[in-house]
């Protein structure tokens, strides 16, 4: 039980590693807000938390509806009392194609990557930063926001901005005992891998795969459950000195 008595908003909770953070989360105590675009995903993942004991409810949000992620950040704290854990999961892979990438597809990506990202870590902030418990806030940021990625220009820049930003809000918020920390998953057995590796008309999908996993010292896509754990440690109490740093769970990828 590393998350006894904790609550915890997850976006992106209906399918792939959030879904397995959300389980997770919840099987170590925590209460979860499995938020989510997709009805579907968000409910079933609630259905596997809740048959198998554990609480949660689904909430259906487009996070980049800022108003709503608002109020769902203050309603989840009013509903258990207390609110303990962000992660800040949602995004998409953006489009590919540096040369002819259009201001609407710019801002597409940067509303889901990284604005969403910003704005619910300062709503979380605002809303607990005076009940002096301390909290976590988690960004999913990518291989691609840490080192140099050719396939993924946009890409990389709306999930870099996420290292600075938790570099900066964790110097900031360190007073109230929040922490901000990132994860930074490689290529993961997720359905996005498939929107990654086929930006363009020029992508073969197992051209970009082997040229990936050529770079993995360990050989293999990323489990989605090894990023759940990942999250599952900054959440808890164990990495309670430990803020502002990006954690890698790619299996050598960047090494
Ligand atoms: N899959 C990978 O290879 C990989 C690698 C590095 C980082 N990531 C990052 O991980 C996160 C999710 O990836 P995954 O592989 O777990 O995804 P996934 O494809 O399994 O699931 C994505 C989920 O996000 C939801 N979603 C999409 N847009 C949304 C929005 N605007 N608001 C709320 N929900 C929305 C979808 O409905 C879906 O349930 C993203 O931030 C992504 O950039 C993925």
């Amino acid at each position: 039980m590393r998350l006894k008595d904790k609550v915890a908003i997850i976006t992106a909770a209906g399918s792939g590693m959030g879904r397995e953070g959300a389980i997770l989360f919840a099987r170590e105590g925590a209460k979860v807000a499995v938020v989510d675009i997709d009805p579907k995903g968000g409910e079933e993942t609630v259905k596997t938390i809740t048959e198998n004991g554990g609480e949660a409810f689904f909430k259906q949000l487009d996070v980049t509806d800022l108003p709503n992620l608002k109020k769902l950040i203050e309603d989840t704290f009013n509903k258990y009392g207390r609110l303990d854990i962000i992660w800040n999961h949602a995004g998409i892979p953006g489009a590919g194609g540096f040369g002819t990438i259009s201001e609407k597809e710019f801002d597409e990506a940067m509303d889901i990557n990284t604005k969403s990202a910003f704005f619910g870590a300062q709503y979380f902030a605002e809303t607990i930063k005076e009940t002096s418990k301390g909290g976590s806030i988690i960004f999913t940021s990518s291989v691609s926001g840490v080192r140099g990625s050719p396939m993924s220009q946009l890409y990389s820049t709306c999930k870099g901005a996420l290292g600075t930003l938790a570099r900066s809000l964790a110097k900031l918020l360190g007073k109230y005992n929040i922490r901000v920390n990132v994860i930074a998953p490689g290529i993961a057995e997720t359905p996005m891998r498939f929107q990654f590796l086929t930006r363009t008309p020029q992508d073969n999908y197992d051209d970009n795969l082997n040229m990936l996993l050529k770079q993995v010292a360990l050989g293999k896509l990323v489990d989605p459950k090894d990023v759940a754990y990942a999250a599952l440690f900054f959440a808890s109490d164990e990495s309670a000195f430990i803020t502002g740093v990006t954690l890698p769970v790619d299996g050598g990828y960047v090494a």
